[in-house]
């Protein structure tokens, strides 16, 4: 018999800036066509934040959410894991500053995994939890990828957007909680998705500048093949491992990094369209937030309900991915 679920959700919220920038804008900056992004990516429009904005003020609106929906108070958390690979500065994590702009007093730290960041959360609290069902613990993910994006490269800045999701978790009620979670990175692509400057490789320098090496650099295809086939091994296995059949999972809330990709994975596990969720038009691909938002979107407008199955999938820069499945 398989071990009742240590962790559940229990409760989620998300945060978008206001600032809205359609195809049409970037056609305006680099050559692209509103056409080709939809054609290639799926994605209509996204959010960028304000220049007053930073990650860690993005990252406290969601958690607040969250939190309100988790009827917990900041002082009652246990731990806070921020995923992010576009922190407020390098040193201190993020996650110190969300601490301070929600009240809380907890252990809080940064944990870098890219597009697979919040899966990798609400592993890592999951575990936690089994350790110390008393704990409450605010996984989020947020990305202000604007930032970091080279707005004069076309293959890349139409991908992106800003954007903050965010789950409190804490112990599971009798068979609702995470079912699982499968975690991977596969380190001979590491350099296939990287910002390659500004670390202990290329330290911040004029030269670092001019060559565009503190903006993102990605090799679109291969992210796009690992993405196909590793989305679709996790996916698989994490049901399984569960002791579920494809049938019995309610909705599939995949990364949202292009719609090609949610559709050659989610077509090869024979989900029907109808159960995969899906707002890449609206807000691009955010990251490590991309879960968490559409998660706590189709939450809140009651398309997903209690006591449904939720596979969720990521595979970002590293590569690394990962899969969990809930029952919410
Ligand atoms: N507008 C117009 N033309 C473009 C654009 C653009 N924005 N970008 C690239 N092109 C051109 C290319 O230059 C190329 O022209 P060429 O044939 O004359 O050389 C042509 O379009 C085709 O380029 P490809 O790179 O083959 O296009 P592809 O169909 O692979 O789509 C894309 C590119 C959308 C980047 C795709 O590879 C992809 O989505 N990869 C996954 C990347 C990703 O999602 N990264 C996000 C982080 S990781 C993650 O979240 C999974």
């Amino acid at each position: 018999m398989r071990r009742p679920p240590a962790s559940r959700i229990l409760g989620t919220g998300h945060y978008l800036p206001q600032m809205v920038r359609t195809n049409q804008d970037i056609s305006k900056m680099v050559d692209t066509s509103d056409e080709w992004i939809r054609e290639r990516t799926g994605i209509s429009e996204r959010r960028v934040a304000a220049p007053d904005e930073c990650t860690s003020d993005l990252a406290s609106a969601a958690a607040k959410n969250a939190l309100d929906a988790a009827g917990v108070k900041a002082s009652e958390l246990s731990m806070i894991i921020v995923a992010t690979v576009t922190p407020d500065m390098p040193m201190p994590a993020t996650a110190v500053f969300v601490q301070q702009k929600i009240g809380a007093t907890c252990a809080a730290f940064d944990l870098s995994a890219a597009c697979a960041g919040f899966v990798y959360g609400l592993s890592i609290a999951d575990k936690f939890i089994a350790g110390d069902p008393n704990a409450k613990v605010l996984v989020i993910g947020v990305e202000l990828l604007s930032r970091v994006v080279n707005w004069e490269d076309r293959t890349t800045c139409v991908l992106f957007g800003d954007g903050a999701g965010a789950a409190v978790l804490g112990a599971a009620e009798g068979d609702r909680g995470l079912l699982g979670t499968e975690l991977f990175t596969d380190g001979s692509l590491g350099r296939a998705l990287m910002i390659p400057g500004g670390g202990s490789i290329s330290p911040a320098s004029v030269g670092v500048l001019e060559a565009r090496d503190h903006k993102v650099k990605m090799e679109g295809r291969a992210i796009f093949k690992a993405a196909v086939k590793n989305l679709y091994s996790a996916s698989q296995r994490v049901v399984t491992n569960a002791g579920l059949k494809n049938e019995e999972v309610d909705w599939v809330v995949p990364h949202q990094a292009n719609q090609r990709i949610i559709h050659q994975v989610t077509t090869k596990a024979k989900y029907s369209d109808d159960k995969v969720l899906s707002n890449i038009a609206r807000v691009g691909n955010t990251s490590s937030a991309s879960i968490p938002i559409l998660l706590d979107e189709s939450i809140r407008n009651g398309t997903i309900k209690e006591g449904q199955v939720v596979l969720m999938c990521a595979l970002g820069a590293g590569v690394s991915w990962g899969a969990a499945v809930s029952r919410m």
